[in-house]
């Protein structure tokens, strides 16, 4: 293909994946703080950081693998320290995806990253629900709002952080409980008593796994676990036995490309294992984990794979009635959604 050719081609897919009523399953809000505002809270906070400039902040993003990431991602959340930061930061994240035709997200936090600094769970809680709730009636877009749990941390620390997020899991507002951070080492079954607790008290439940771990990783969160939906999930495909069951049961994967292709899980975005995973039923999603540290959002993520992976609009289109149904929303909003899918393709899409 020709460059002028080529160029139309990623607009016309773009614009096609834009309609599409999207949602997003897994966002770590603190992964979408982009370095202006990361330098602009350090100021306003008077918070220490080891950059002068943005351009400075944006060198830093190179990782090598999962670790490395995380030692940046932890240091860069410093600098939220306010009910207003969280708020800022919700919405300025809302606004990018619903500019991506999002209609829904489900979006995690990690309190223990703010806890630990001494900022009250109730600023980090209250300034993210108040800009979900503007963005539903601003934006038209709706969200979910999922606790994560710090996995290199003690259980012990976990159980802690759940009890002080009752008030919002009491009322509903928190929906489900998620497992973040360091994957190796630290398997599934470490937090299995917190899992129970969290089901006990009526939560979703997801977790990552399979990202940097190891394909028992997948099964023991599925089977130990007993979560509803698996983060990243790429190394189930190293065990048939495992992939035929995840289809079978019709889990849902939180796929990331490029936090995939940022972190080292591909060397190049045509290696990556989305088509593979399609064509072996599984229930895959596309979605940005971190999009300021990686180098896109939603809609970014979804154009990468088409193109690498020279995705059909029915491969498109399956990602997202994917991301619709493996949602945590209720089966008629789900319909309605999955109409509007339709009128879209009916229309010209
Ligand atoms: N926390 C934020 N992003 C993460 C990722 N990709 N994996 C594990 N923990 C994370
Ligand atoms: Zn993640």
């Amino acid at each position: 293909m020709n460059e002028t050719a080529e160029r139309r081609s990623t607009k016309n897919v773009r614009a096609f994946l834009r309609d599409l009523p999207k949602t997003e399953l897994h966002l770590h809000l603190e992964g979408s703080l982009e370095p202006e505002m990361l330098m602009h809270l350090a100021r306003k906070n008077r918070v220490d950081i080891p950059f002068r400039s943005v351009e400075e902040i944006r060198a830093a993003y190179r990782f090598t693998e999962l670790r490395s990431f995380l030692d940046i991602y932890y240091q860069g959340m410093n600098v939220l320290c306010g009910e207003e930061d969280f708020y800022d930061l919700t919405m300025a994240y809302l606004k990018r995806a619903a500019a991506d035709g999002a209609v829904h997200v489900e979006v995690f936090y990690d309190p223990q990253g703010h806890t630990a600094r001494g900022v009250p769970i109730a600023a980090v809680t209250d300034g993210i629900l108040a800009a979900l709730a503007d963005g539903r009636e601003q934006l038209g877009i709706t969200s979910l709002l999922i606790l994560c749990i710090l996995r290199h941390l003690p259980e012990d620390d976990g159980f802690a952080t759940f009890r002080q997020a009752e008030p919002w899991i009491a009322d509903g507002r928190i929906a489900g409980l998620g497992l973040d951070s360091t994957e190796k080492g630290n398997p599934p079954g470490k937090f299995l008593r917190l899992f129970a607790a969290a089901r006990e008290a009526g939560l979703k439940l997801v977790a990552h796994a399979g990202e940097e771990g190891p394909a028992v990783y997948v099964a023991d969160t599925l089977d130990v676990l007993g979560v509803d939906r698996i983060d990243h999930g790429n190394r189930a495909l190293e065990d048939p036995a495992l992939v035929r069951r995840l289809a079978e049961r019709g889990i849902t994967l939180t796929v990331c490309p490029l936090s995939n292709l940022r972190l080292c899980g591909v060397t190049d975005m045509r290696h990556h294992p989305l088509k593979r995973m399609l064509d072996a039923g599984l229930k895959v999603t596309v979605n940005s984990d971190d999009p300021s540290y990686f180098g896109g959002y939603l809609l970014d993520n979804y154009v990468a794979v088409a193109e690498a992976l020279e995705l059909g609009r029915h491969d498109l289109v399956a990602l997202v009635r994917n991301s619709i149904e493996g949602s945590f929303l209720e089966g008629p909003v789900k319909q309605a959604h999955l109409g509007r899918i339709e009128r879209v393709l009916e229309t010209g899409g």
